[in-house]
């Protein structure tokens, strides 16, 4: 028998409002686009796309007489405003090619930097979508052929479409992507194609179509086998008409209702279950039609007989006689995508595919990971994230990628940042760990520095040098050893080092106490004997910062505080 090709799956990603919904209209020759709900696309879709859908869309094909093996492609809509949903299977990306949708006016924007990131961390071949040509002014659509629409439109149109491709160029370089108009590229392997296009006016609609379908054709042979074990990956799980249900994409073998299936979990055994029932998504629709069986690449609703543990992005087979080995198999791929380090912060995500992402864009900014999950943010997470306040507080943190907080979260130091868009939640974790350090020397400056104003009592002069050892009252504030000291006219005197309460060595002495203190490199009689007071010695940043911090400060630790700027502005003029 000969081998079967499947369909090969293709993402279409990119930064909001750039047109992925748009383009995937004008595939199909739908207006999908305009129903959506603030013409924003909420969650993945898929299209099922038959090789006659492509070679009407795509004249060229039968005209250049191509001849295609491809039975067609699945389109993954994604949307722009999540992070780029990285779908995942068995090593590697699900998707096999993918379109970067990019608004030729705009260029590469935050969501297209993150896109490119995850396609270069998964090696997924892809092509640019240059789209929404016609908006720029003057732009003239030419019938026959794209090429020469480039480059026969009016000089100034020219020039500017010329300039925003040079700089888009320059910026997919600047990510490691060497790019050229498909037109111009001899190996496509060394080069990424840029399709100039417009979902308005359908121009580089075919070409498009065509770059894909020869990518696939030539480099994806080997990876579009179809083989005998069905494989797949959880999208959803889904209430529709009272039923609960999982919405899936197979990508490799033929599913048959009453199939075992095993599904992986993200913490310890995976989950056997059954297919009760089976939809699979018609042509060129979002509509499931019941089903014996559904050959891949195809999407799916099931009906399973258990779901327990179950969450989207996780990958499913059928369950053959090798069940032992295809477990282990299972937790190995979970720990390997899961590649946490000994100490780090705690992230959570709503999916297996998205927390992939989060992790792999977190590694680029060598943010370490100690604990990844799937779900809402909830107690557990909290009890590592506390722990973390013992070892790095700049870890003390919990980031939430499209996921919930548990209500009644006692959050106490720690801090939870939750957002849909990853770049905004690694924007914001970087803006709250400068605002956290900045906080930590401050408090190691106040620790550091103490005020303090001690009375020298003259009676108690136990040993005049080497060290100098004598009796003092501490009038306001804190001594502690290691502290630097000053007379009143401002001029330093020595480190404390060390300090006897009642015969007992102590590090600091506190207002009102009464303490034997050292001083090294003093002379008692020829440095001390007509001194009074002894003051600590605070830098002007120090001056500065104990004014900010004023309310921490008692009173006499305020009066004191001042006596010290006082001698410190006297010592200067
Ligand atoms: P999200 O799903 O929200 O990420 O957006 P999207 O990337 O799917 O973009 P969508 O297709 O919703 O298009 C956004 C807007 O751009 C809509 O108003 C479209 O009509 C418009 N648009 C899309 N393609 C083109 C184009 O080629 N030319 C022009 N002029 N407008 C376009
Ligand atoms: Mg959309």
């Amino acid at each position: 028998m000969k081998t079967q090709i499947r369909q090969p799956i293709v993402t279409v990603a990119g930064h909001v409002d750039h047109g992925k919904t748009s383009l995937l209209d004008a595939f199909r020759g739908s207006s999908v686009q305009e129903g959506e709900a603030g013409g924003i696309t909420q969650k993945i879709s898929f299209t099922k796309y038959p090789l006659e859908q492509i070679k009407k869309a795509c004249p060229l094909i039968e005209k250049q007489g191509i001849k295609l093996e491809i039975p067609g492609f699945l389109f993954i809509d994604t949307p722009g405003h999540a992070a780029f949903t990285n779908l995942r299977k068995r090593g590697g990306s699900l998707a096999d090619l993918a379109i970067l949708v990019v608004n030729a006016k705009e260029g590469i924007k935050p969501q297209t930097a993150e896109v490119l990131q995850i396609l270069k961390a998964n090696k997924t071949p892809f092509l640019i979508a240059f789209n929404k040509i016609d908006m720029f002014s003057g732009w003239k659509k030419q019938e026959n052929s794209l090429k020469e629409s480039v480059e026969s439109q009016a000089i100034n149109v020219s020039q500017e479409f010329q300039e925003s491709i040079l700089t888009f160029q320059g910026n997919l370089q600047e990510h490691g992507f060497n790019s050229a108009l498909y037109y111009e590229i001899s190996d496509f392997t060394k080069q990424v194609a840029i399709v100039p296009c417009s979902a308005r006016t359908k121009e580089g609609i075919p070409e498009l179509l065509l770059v894909l379908c020869g990518l696939s054709e030539k480099f994806l042979r080997e990876r579009l086998k179809l083989s005998d074990t069905p494989k797949g990956v959880i999208l959803e799980i889904k209430k529709t008409k009272g039923l609960e249900n999982v919405e899936a994409i197979i990508y490799d073998g033929v599913i048959k209702e009453n199939d075992e299936i095993i599904v992986a979990s993200l913490n310890g055994e995976p989950i056997i279950t059954k297919v009760r029932s089976l939809e699979e998504i018609e042509p060129l629709s979002f509509k499931y039609k019941n089903t014996k069986e559904a050959k891949a690449a195809t999407g799916l609703r099931m009906h399973l007989t258990s779901k327990e543990g179950i969450l989207s992005g996780m990958l499913f087979q059928k369950v053959d006689n090798n069940l032992d080995k295809i477990k282990e198999v299972f937790k190995k791929e979970v720990s390997g995508v899961l590649n946490l380090d000994k100490n780090g912060i705690i992230i959570k995500a709503d999916s297996l595919g998205s927390l992939e992402a989060l992790i792999t864009l977190l590694k680029q900014q060598n943010i370490n990971i100690v604990k990844a999950g799937i779900g809402p943010i909830g107690k557990v997470d909290l009890v590592s994230a506390k722990a973390n306040l013992e070892i790095n507080s700049l870890d003390s943190v919990i980031i939430g990628f499209n996921v919930d907080i548990e209500p009644d979260l006692k959050k106490g130091k720690v801090k939870i940042i939750t957002d849909t868009v990853i770049y905004k939640l690694i924007e914001n974790l970087q803006k709250w760990r400068t605002e956290r350090q900045a906080e930590i020397e401050k408090e190691r400056l106040m620790e550091l520095a103490t005020i303090c104003k001690l009375e020298i009592l003259h009676k108690y002069m136990f040993r005049n040098s080497n060290p100098a050892i004598f009796g003092i009252r501490v009038l306001s504030g804190r001594v502690r050893t290691g502290l630097p000291l000053i007379n009143e006219k401002g001029e330093e005197v020595a480190r404390v080092k060390g300090l006897e309460l009642e015969k007992e060595s102590v590090n600091q002495a506190t207002e009102g106490q009464e303490v034997a203190m050292s001083l090294p490199g003093t002379n008692f009689e020829r440095q001390l004997k007509e001194t009074k007071y002894l003051y600590s010695a605070l830098s002007d940043k120090q001056i500065k910062e104990f004014k900010k911090n004023s309310d921490l400060l008692s009173s006499s630790e305020l009066n004191t505080l001042s006596e010290i700027e006082d001698i410190k502005k006297k010592t200067d003029s």
